[in-house]
Order: C-alpha cells, then structure tokens, then sequence
C-alpha cells in the first residue's frame, strides 16, 4: 500500500533520519496517526530494543514506549540491572495503526507490507546505533528483524549470533547488512504480558530473558 518507497537520507545523525521520517509517507499509515514515532535514545548505546508499533499515548507524545507497555519495559529492565536511559528504543512500524470504538483508539498490528515499507528506517538506525545486543520485542519486531519463520516462543531469552541470521535477515539489502556482529535475544512484547492472563508468570519469563541480556553485557 506504499505510496512511495522511504527516502533515507545518507548520513550518521539520528537527528537527521529523526527529521527525515517525520516526512515519511511510504505506507498509508501516516494518514490518520498524529506524528512519526522514531526511536530514541543514545547513539552509542551498547543495547537497543525494537518493539511493534507505537501505541495511543507514544502517538500523542512522539516517544516509544511512552505509556502502559512503556511502564512495564521500564520496570522489567530495572528488575534485570539494565538501565532504558541507556539502551535506544525504537519500534518496526514508526505510526499508529488503530481503528475507533467510540471514542477509542484501538491498536491493530500492522500488516507486512507496512512492516516493509517502515524496514528501511530500523535499518538506518541500527546502521548507525550499531548495539552490541539487540533485543526483539515480540513476534512483529522478529518478522522485520529476523525474518516471518523466527519463533520468539521457541527461542526466547537465547542469545543468539546476528552473524547467523544476517544472510537471511530482511534487514540485509544488496547493500549488505546493517551491522556486522552484535547478539540478539528475543523476547515478549510487553503489551503481551499486560494481556497475558497468567500475568506473573508472563512478567517472570519477561524479567529472566532480559536477565540473560544483561548477562551479555556485563
Ligand atoms: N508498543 C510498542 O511496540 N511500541 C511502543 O512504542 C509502545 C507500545
């Protein structure tokens, strides 16, 4: 549904991209969300998280994870050691996609082809964050990352060489690969544990995979 492929401008500033994807139109869901949500953070953070797509309150405030699912990263990344302020986080689809109930805007998942077409931007930011350890944030984030067969139920909390994954990675062009080397883990998106109906034990299985994240960064 791309109107126009993204224009990545060619440069090392995530102030740039940032200003760049403000302007993006490269699928349809530009049209009703309030603003491009880039990610956020330093560029020399050694850990970078990539979750779905903002939600209402990151719509309003232009930040990921701003709001509930936000509180919940915070919360579990403290409870591994690991630090937000120090890792950049950013989504695989940079709008709001939602449909009305009333006065509510509900969340829908974006589809693969509005995954493709936000692609280009992740890759920009990873060639420039270029984290020693990325971390997947749900089923949506691994099919932009890691490709549509990757199981996050499967291989949750594994740390795992992007060495192994790049020649298949959606993220490699004929440009090659964002980054060369870095470990990835995979995990939940928190939004799946503020729905889970087994909370506790989801939050649980959350905090020890972010536990092994901090294990590769110390
Ligand atoms: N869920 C996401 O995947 N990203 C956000 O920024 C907020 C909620």
């Amino acid at each position: 549904a791309g109107a126009a492929p993204a224009v990545i401008p060619r440069t090392r500033s995530l102030a740039r991209l940032r200003a760049a994807a403000a302007e993006c139109q490269a699928c349809d869901l530009y049209r009703d969300a309030t603003q491009t949500v880039f990610g956020a953070g330093p560029r020399d953070a050694p850990l970078m998280l990539v979750g779905e797509t903002p939600g209402d309150v990151e719509d309003r405030e232009g930040r990921p994870f701003a709001g509930p699912a936000g509180r919940l990263l915070d919360r579990a990344l403290a409870e591994a050691g690991l630090d937000r302020d120090q890792a950049y986080v950013s989504n695989a689809v940079k709008h709001f996609k939602f449909h009305r109930e009333g006065k509510r805007r509900i969340h829908e998942k974006p589809d693969a082809g509005q995954i493709a077409a936000c692609r280009p931007w992740l890759r920009a930011e990873l060639a420039v964050v270029r984290p020693r350890v990325l971390v997947v944030l749900g089923a949506t984030a691994a099919a932009s990352i890691l490709g549509p067969s990757f199981r996050v139920t499967k291989q949750h909390g594994q740390p795992l060489e992007w060495a192994d994954y790049a020649a298949t990675s959606p993220l490699t062009t004929p440009d090659g690969p964002p980054i060369d080397d870095a470990v990835v883990v995979a995990t939940v998106h928190p939004s799946a544990v503020l729905r889970s109906r087994e909370r506790d034990a989801a939050y649980a299985g959350f905090v020890a995979d972010l536990r092994a994240v901090a294990d590769v960064l110390s």
